[in-house]
């Protein structure tokens, strides 16, 4: 898959890497963070890191909601900065970065670590077409990550979750929210210009 700027960075995003010392920012295309056959399987898309704008958005949004959430869940986390960022906010008991490349999720680690005292993030390397999503309210987030067939596998995987425990997914750079649908999603709200959306089974 060619890489494409979904959004482009600003200055708090060269403030939160260098304030924190991290290594989130750049696009990696797929051949630089997966073997072709993992790539293939993964369905995955190339790395980019979310803009911390978006992030304050979402936050600010979930709080909006009244939903009391647990967890924090990134499918598909990269270098781990929307994680490392929610970490901070204490908004959440688990944030947890789920990636499927494993350059990728050892510099979520090392990014973690360097953050150690100031937040708790869990990486797990896995594939999230068949990642269980924790118990309890989760606030899942999705940029752009994968396929509509990886997108839609995970969705199956875990709709049990989404209707038992509530949760919403945030989703950014959209592009796929017919599946949402097809499971039984609702859009709760959606901002066409930055292509950001909430969704959930109510
Ligand atoms: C557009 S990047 C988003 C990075 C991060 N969520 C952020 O906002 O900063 C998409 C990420 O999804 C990962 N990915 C793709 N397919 C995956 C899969 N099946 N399971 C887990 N991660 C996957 C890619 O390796 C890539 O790091």
């Amino acid at each position: 898959m060619e890489t494409e700027k979904y959004y482009d960075p600003d200055w708090r995003d060269r403030f939160f890497q260098k304030w924190h010392g991290v290594d989130v920012e750049g696009i990696l295309p797929v051949a630089a963070i997966a073997s072709p056959e993992l790539a293939a399987a993964a369905r995955g898309t190339f790395y980019q890191p979310i803009p911390v704008r978006y992030l304050k958005r979402i936050l600010k949004s979930a709080k909006a909601t009244g939903i009391p959430f647990r967890n924090f869940v990134d499918m598909g986390c990269g270098k781990g900065k929307a994680c490392l960022y929610m970490g901070r906010t204490g908004a959440f008991r688990r944030v947890i970065g789920v990636e499927i490349s494993s350059p990728l999720i050892l510099i979520a680690r090392d990014n973690r670590n360097y953050m150690a005292r100031k937040t708790q993030v869990e990486f797990v390397q896995a594939d999230a077409q068949t990642y269980l999503l924790p118990d309890g309210p989760t606030l899942v987030f999705l940029f752009n990550p994968f396929d509509a067939i990886a997108m839609s596998r995970f969705i199956s995987f875990n709709l049990r979750h989404f209707q038992r425990h509530g949760s919403i997914i945030a989703y950014a750079f959209d592009i796929d929210r017919e599946v949402l649908k097809n499971h039984g999603f609702k859009t709760l709200w959606r901002d066409d210009k930055n292509r950001l959306s909430f969704h959930a089974i109510t």
